[in-house]
């Protein structure tokens, strides 16, 4: 049977969500819509909601096979992709294994230098507030998590690093940091969004050019290139 969409329940940056007639899952679509700077910078991608959808899907099958739980179901088309309900945790998850944009801006510290143990950052997701970055307690205190929920995220989190960067290291690719979300189902905690040139920091191993969405934040032109480039040596 087709999966169609229902009603549009929320508008993202770079995404909409649709019910489907399943109340437990709903349709993710990727829009070529980009944005940076909390939306202070917009432009479009061409073709970006085609690739970041095959290459989520890619990776989301490969954290799965790994054993990592995430909302994934299946890819429809070009630019749907079905996913299971979650109750989404607030927190956005950032991991850092080479120290750059707003981290190397913030703590004055070189892009580009290797970190020995990977950094892992929680910011609370409020855009009328620029995302303000936040720690354990505060997440814990604030009831957006329990300790014991941040714990699994803290795990997961990690897991998903040593997953990615292993597969993308035998693809040319470092992964330099990256964002992920989390939310809950049937009281699990399942990884939600997408794994895609807009939420990590791309490097190509042997030229250092960046490959993500940096190249449109800072205008360095070939945008769509390389978000051509990740998904060839991502899908293939
Ligand atoms: P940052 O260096 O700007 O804090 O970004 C860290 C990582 O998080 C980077 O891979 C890009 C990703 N990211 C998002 O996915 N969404 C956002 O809104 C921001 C600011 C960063």
């Amino acid at each position: 049977m087709q999966t169609k969409k229902g009603r549009m329940i929320y508008e993202g940056k770079a995404k909409k969500i649709y019910n489907t007639a399943d109340s437990g899952l709903y349709i993710q679509h990727f829009k070529d819509d980009a944005t940076a700077f909390n939306a202070k910078k917009r432009g479009t991608i061409v073709n970006k909601g085609i690739m970041n959808n095959k290459i989520s899907e890619r990776l989301f099958t490969l954290l799965e096979s790994k054993g990592v739980p995430t909302h994934f179901v299946k890819r429809l088309n070009d630019r749907d992709m079905l996913v299971k309900r979650l109750e989404i945790i607030p927190v956005e998850v950032v991991i850092r294994n080479v120290i750059a944009g707003s981290m190397s801006k913030r703590l004055g510290v070189e892009e580009g230098t290797k970190v020995k143990k990977p950094i892992l950052e929680f910011y609370y997701k409020k855009d009328e507030l620029d995302d303000p970055l936040v720690n354990d307690d505060t997440v814990i205190a604030l009831e957006w998590a329990t300790l014991s929920e941040l714990k699994t995220i803290r795990s997961m989190a990690l897991k998903v690093n040593r997953t990615l960067r292993s597969y993308l290291d035998k693809r040319g690719i470092i992964l330099v940091d990256f964002k992920l979300e989390f939310g809950r189902n049937n009281g699990q905690i399942l990884l939600g969004d997408e794994i895609c040139p807009d939420t990590c920091r791309f490097w190509d191993k042997k030229t250092m050019e960046k490959m993500d969405k940096d190249r449109f934040r800072r205008d360095l032109g070939k945008v769509e290139e390389a978000y051509q480039e990740v998904c060839r040596r991502v899908c293939e």
